[in-house]
């Protein structure tokens, strides 16, 4: 009998690590793809995937039915902390959700709330499977509604890397970050065929969700990779900046960059005529710990920039705007972007750097019909309502409202530090000699000659780092050299902040 049941044991599980059989598995590598195992081995640390549900299988028809039933589920370790994965096989009826499928995944979402550890999805799917009908829609909801309760509670992680089409999108939508592999991820509510039918448009599926589509245009995406392995091994490094749950402080990674360096570069990369464009992404690799950033979003909104890195070890979410796109101003897609990435951070204890240089919203009817009042408040609600450690550098600009919204001393954050040079002002000093001065320029023999006194002065009088500086808006006024130094004891005198927000069930941020 026992000897019987090894053997059938054995039968069972060589089924289901084959999956949907050799000629498919073929098949997945001809078009570019990784099989959901070979997937698992590559994210995870070698040997360390347990996996659960192996042996499950469809209710409905025995004859098709085959073991594990087309997602392989389980735990595992990246870089020995422990993570929750599925990954759907699209081997076996094209990776497709049938109830049971949805079950498996279900377990382990529950399993990672309880324990406290981030979640990843690795979806390369048809769908609701479907000969199984509305029990199948059954299984996304029961899915949708697990990721909508772990939202702020551990981290969800998806990566794109086959067809995830219809409603299945919404439950990456509803995770922290999307990953897409190009070429191979496709990601749409409805597909080529039904909108060439219903609005006679003709667009192929790599233009209408592929992995540049959604980094691009859409934003749906956060990260586009080369290939599977690409894919995977940003996701380790992702998780590598983020704690396990809510309650945990992220991971500390020590190195050797001294946390006293000087950042003696930034006096060469912030050009002090405030026209003159300068790459943001510069200015805080020279400032971050080993010179690494990794950004998020880097093709979408590209007027702010946003990532993780580390700063004496400790990870921090950097928000940085970017004057070399738009002078770095505040439009649509970059207030949703970092407001997207503030509150990520906010949800996982990850403190928040903010390096401003900002002239303003963009104005013009697009982004005003756009509801740029909308998106821009959403930004202003997240850097207000987030009770990290907030700690903000202005490196030269910060004018108008766009001061407000990026983390000002007045949205309770607990560092504010200007560069000398800074000008902190409701608008530029050529605008407001334009609005002061107007009857005295349009009088003057010589308005040119007028005009740059006037701008310089109301740049000396009006825009100064140090009136902030007496009212307390500013907490320091630093050298560039010594900002590094500056946040790292910024960082280390908050660590233990406990800050936090009025009872209520939540807030109604401007969706
Ligand atoms: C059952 C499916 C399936 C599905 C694919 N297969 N999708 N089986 N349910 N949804 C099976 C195929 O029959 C085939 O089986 C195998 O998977 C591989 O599919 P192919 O078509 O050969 O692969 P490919 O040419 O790469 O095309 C992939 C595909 C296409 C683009 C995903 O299969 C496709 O369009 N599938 C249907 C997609 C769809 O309409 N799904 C429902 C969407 S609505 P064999 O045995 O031949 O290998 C939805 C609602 C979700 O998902 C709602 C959530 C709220």
């Amino acid at each position: 009998m026992t000897a019987s049941r090894i053997e059938e044991l054995r039968k069972r599980t060589n089924q289901a690590l084959k999956g949907g059989g050799d000629e498919r598995i073929k098949k997945q590598h001809q078009g570019g793809k990784l099989t959901a195992r070979e997937r698992i081995e590559l994210l995870l640390d070698p040997g360390s995937f347990q996996e659960l549900d192996q042996l499950v299988v469809s209710r409905g028809d025995a004859e098709s039915s085959i073991v594990g039933d087309g997602v392989v589920s389980g735990y595992g370790q990246i870089e020995g902390r422990t993570v929750y994965v599925f990954a759907q096989d699209f081997t076996v009826f094209g990776g497709s959700l049938s109830l049971a499928n949805a079950k498996k995944i279900v377990k382990i979402m529950n399993l990672a709330m309880k324990v406290g550890a981030p979640i990843i999805s690795l979806n390369d799917s048809g769908g609701a499977r479907i000969q199984e009908g509305v029990k199948s829609l059954a299984g996304y909801a029961d899915i949708f509604l697990l990721n909508t309760l772990a939202s702020g509670v551990v981290p969800q992680i998806s990566a794109i890397m086959g067809p995830c089409a219809g409603g299945a999108v919404y439950s990456p939508a509803l995770t922290d970050f999307i990953f897409m592999v190009q070429n191979t991820a496709h990601m749409f509510v409805t597909g080529p065929e039904v909108i060439k039918a219903v609005t006679h448009e003709e667009v192929s599926k790599e233009k209408l969700g592929g992995a540049l589509t959604h980094n691009q245009v859409s934003g749906v995406a956060h990260f586009a990779a080369q290939d599977d392995t690409a894919c995977l091994s940003m996701i380790r490094e992702l998780v590598g900046y983020i704690p396990g749950n809510n309650m945990e402080d992220p991971p500390r990674k020590p190195n050797q960059d001294p946390v006293d360096r000087p950042c003696d570069a930034l006096a060469q990369l912030i050009p002090l005529d405030s026209s003159q464009p300068y790459d943001m992404k510069k200015v805080i690799r020279e400032i971050v710990d080993d010179h690494h950033f990794f950004e998020v979003q880097a093709l979408f909104g590209k007027s702010i920039v946003v990532g993780f890195a580390r700063l004496g070890g400790r990870s921090v979410g950097i928000v940085g705007n970017q004057p070399s796109v738009l002078a770095g101003v505040l439009d649509i897609d970059s207030s949703t972007k970092a407001a997207r990435f503030v509150r990520f951070c906010d949800a996982f204890n990850i403190p928040l750097i903010t390096l401003e240089d900002v002239p303003g919203f963009l104005p013009g009817t697009k982004q005003e019909f756009g509801g740029i009042i909308r998106h821009g408040a959403k930004l202003l609600f997240a850097f207000a309502e987030a009770t990290v450690p907030k700690l903000t550098v202005i490196t030269r600009k910060a004018y108008g409202g766009a001061y407000c919204v990026m983390a000002s001393k007045h949205l309770r954050t607990d560092l504010n530090f200007a560069f000398p040079h800074a000008e902190l002002a409701v608008m530029g000093s050529d605008g407001a000699v334009n609005i002061l001065y107007r009857k005295e320029l349009a009088e003057a023999a010589d308005p040119e000659t007028l005009r740059n006194q006037l701008v310089a002065e109301y740049q000396e009088i009006h825009s100064s780092p140090f009136i902030a500086a007496e009212e307390g808006y500013l907490d320091e006024i630093i050298e560039p050299r010594d900002v590094r130094k500056k946040l790292i004891q910024g960082l280390n005198m908050l660590a233990n902040t406990r800050e936090s927000m009025p009872a209520k069930k939540h807030g109604n941020i401007p969706l």
